[in-house]
């Protein structure tokens, strides 16, 4: 049986933790959660009815480091899900970082430590000969990476190029069809739960950049740093300019691209019919290959949908260690 534990007790940590304790993945037992405050460790494991709201009221919470659910064989998987920290990755990275040399398994959403510290995490994975899933850090749901990897890896990927980000695709979306201000559809987003903590990051184009570097790197092969995204967000898209837009048969949409000669973020005129020109939070992804030519992937990319990506990474752990 794997032992696994969550550090992060937000929207995806609980609705997560209720899934492991459900059973959802035979082979997998949830044994601990930790939020910034303390952790819970219950070596038989939790029930979904046991599982707190807040853990800090739970009679068995220990206040500390999520770090102790790491250290010391109490698990063998961690799901990393604390919130996204752009400047160092922390506390995300630490806990990733160790759990790698404790020679544990990890499955994360955490976009911060896989944008920043690519290579050094994936190498570690490797020289320890553990895992290291992150599906859910882009595209929320959407299978791009196992995709690629599973489907298209004997193709040549030459550019991906897509909306990333559903809450910037939600005010545009709502700034195109019912003419809303910004602030306005900003706050519906932020209602909808799919904003970011700080959402400057998604409206300044920060988040897509995030994704757009952990696909370059992870299908690509690239070795770009979130420095190397020319970025440039949404604020400054007027009504006007929304209206405009919509007069000559397009939409404004914030596009993230990768290929060999850059990496972008940037808002831009998409035509009503095109595939990419899809509204609301949807996200989607083109994929042009050499020879299967382009392929459009469109799917929920925040909020409730990455429980399936984290799911699936879980189950792909369980599947290789079950021999
Ligand atoms: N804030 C992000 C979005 C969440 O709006 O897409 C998913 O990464």
């Amino acid at each position: 049986m794997i032992r696994c534990v969550i550090l992060g007790y937000g929207f995806l940590g609980r609705r997560l933790a209720k899934e492991l304790a459900l059973n959802r993945v035979e082979g997998v037992k949830l044994v601990g959660i930790a939020s910034s405050k303390g952790h819970i460790y219950r070596e038989k494991g939790f029930k979904s009815s046991e599982l707190p709201e807040d853990i800090t009221r739970a009679s068995d919470f220990r206040e500390g480091s999520s770090l102790e659910l790491v250290d010391g064989r109490l698990a063998d998987l961690l799901v990393e899900l604390t919130p996204t920290n752009i400047r160092d990755g922390e506390p995300g990275l630490s806990h990733i970082r160790r759990a790698l040399e404790e020679g544990m398994d990890v499955v994360t959403a955490n976009k911060g430590p896989m944008a920043l510290a690519y290579e050094e995490l994936t190498g570690l994975a490797e020289e320890r000969g553990v895992m290291l899933l992150y599906e859910a850090t882009v595209g929320g749901g959407m299978p791009l990476i196992s995709l690629q990897k599973r489907c298209l890896m004997a193709d040549e990927l030459l550019e991906i190029r897509g909306i990333l980000n559903g809450t910037t695709n939600y005010i545009l979306s709502r700034m195109h069809f019912e003419g809303m201000t910004f602030d306005l559809a900003l706050r519906e987003a932020q209602m909808l739960g799919i904003a970011e903590r700080d959402p400057s990051l998604d409206i300044n184009g920060i988040d897509t950049a995030l994704k757009i570097v952990i696909l370059a790197n992870s299908l690509m092969n690239a070795r770009r740093k979130l420095s190397d995204v020319k970025v440039k967000g949404i604020r400054k898209v007027t009504s006007e300019a929304v209206a405009a837009a919509k007069e000559s048969g397009m939409a404004i949409k914030l596009i993230g691209t990768a290929s060999e000669e850059e990496l972008s973020v940037a808002p831009r005129l998409i035509k009503l019919g095109d595939p990419l020109c899809i509204h609301g939070t949807l996200n989607a992804v083109n994929f042009k290959l050499r020879i299967l030519g382009n392929l459009t992937i469109i799917g929920e990319g925040a909020g409730e949908s990455t429980v399936s990506a984290l799911l699936n990474d879980i189950r792909e752990v369980a599947r290789a260690r079950s021999g």
